[in-house]
């Protein structure tokens, strides 16, 4: 219908009606919410058909302007009612449209709910580091043998780690053990320990006699790492002291440890040796767990292992922790777990240990 220049009652009135019919498909066919409110903008807005024909009133004959503007407000009520109508499922549409929108699909197949979630991946938990397994092992030996388990810190005074146990500053022997010093206090008087043997000192101290102890902890020695040494290492010390304890004493516990640890093919032996804290000192070896004494590389021929050293409670270390010697005697013993894990496992080089490689770790 083209736009006649003065448009009268007849053609207003029908035009609106049209408007109206037109409007009213426009919103009925709206699929989605957007598409409504793009027709409702279009059907009632500034730029709809019906506002275009407000703006022809000022041209109709005068006598037809009031019934025409009321043909045009009649068809915008009615529009406008039935837009009404309609936009209450659509606002209620709206909503699901922009949740749907906004959802994050969290499950692993995008293909839909029917799928089964993917399994995942299982980590591996992990387990306890060859030396800590060997280490607990061996506390638990002593502890079914009788004994405690007592702990000392890693850092620790010269008094503790030398003077006490009979080497007085600049005593030759202290030369067997390279020291890793800490810059704490005087030159030289703290020290990172280099056995445990200071916790023996520690346990004495205490006065509480008698006194049946294994004391296991980590030891530093300023080493060059190699196949059979490592700075950082770990030993374990016995100290047993209460009244009338022999020499003979401290080779039969040796004995039972290494049977029970090692099992009953493998026994020990000693051979005399020198520490400045124990007299008399000795070395204690057992029969080589890898080839039980026949002679291999791991024992370089000779069927037996060195695994540490021993010997009796020297009297100037119980004069230094005021254990009276008369009455108390003892015994002592240390020797590295490392070695002992290295040893028993067959590894080429000490150095293994410290690699953090999983090929390595898993394998014990
Ligand atoms: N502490 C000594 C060392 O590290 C070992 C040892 C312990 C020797 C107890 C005798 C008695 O070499």
């Amino acid at each position: 219908m083209t736009t006649p220049p003065n448009p009268d009652l007849e053609y207003i009135t029908a035009a609106a009606a049209a408007a109206l019919d037109e409007g009213r498909r426009r919103l009925d066919s709206a699929t989605t919410a957007a598409q409504f409110s793009e027709a409702e903008r279009d059907v009632l807005g500034k730029r709809s058909a019906l506002a275009t024909l407000n703006t022809l009133l000022g041209r109709a004959p005068q006598a037809d302007r009031k019934a025409a503007g009321a043909a045009i407000h009649a068809a915008l009520v009615a529009l406008r009612e039935f837009a009404a109508e309609l936009s209450g499922d659509w606002e209620a549409r709206r909503r699901e449209e922009r949740i749907s929108a906004e959802r994050l699909d969290l499950t692993e197949y995008s293909a839909g709910p029917a799928l089964p979630p993917l399994p995942g991946t299982r980590r591996g938990i992990g387990h306890l580091h060859l030396v800590t397994q060997t280490r607990d092992e061996l506390e638990d030996t002593f502890v079914a043998m009788g004994f405690t388990v007592a702990e000392g810190p890693e850092a620790e005074t010269d008094w503790y780690n030398f003077e006490a146990l009979n080497m007085p500053p600049a005593h030759p022997a202290r030369g067997m053990w390279d020291t890793l010093y800490l810059r704490l206090g005087p030159p030289e008087s703290v020290l990172l320990r280099t056995h445990t043997s200071p916790v023996q000192i520690r346990l004495m101290e205490s006065g509480q006699l008698p006194i049946y102890s294994v004391m296991p902890g980590r030891c530093y020695r300023r080493d060059t790492p190699d196949a059979r040494h490592l700075p950082v290492f770990h030993q374990i010390e016995g100290l047993v002291v209460d009244e009338g304890i022999t020499f003979g004493d401290m080779a039969g516990v040796i004995e039972s440890f290494t049977t029970a640890f090692f099992g009953p093919d493998i026994h020990s032996r000693l051979r005399p040796s020198y520490f400045p804290f124990t007299e008399p000192s000795a070395e204690f070896e057992v029969t080589c767990p890898i080839c039980s004494g026949s002679g291999c590389r791991t024992c370089s021929g000779s069927g037996w292992i060195e695994l540490g050293g021993c010997g009796m409670v020297d009297p100037n270390v119980f004069a230094a922790v005021h254990v009276d010697s008369e009455k108390y005697s003892g015994f002592a013993f240390g020797f590295g777990i490392d070695r002992l894990a290295q040893v028993r496992a067959e590894l080429s080089d000490m150095r293994h240990l410290l690699d953090n490689d999983v090929r390595f770790l898993t394998q014990f």
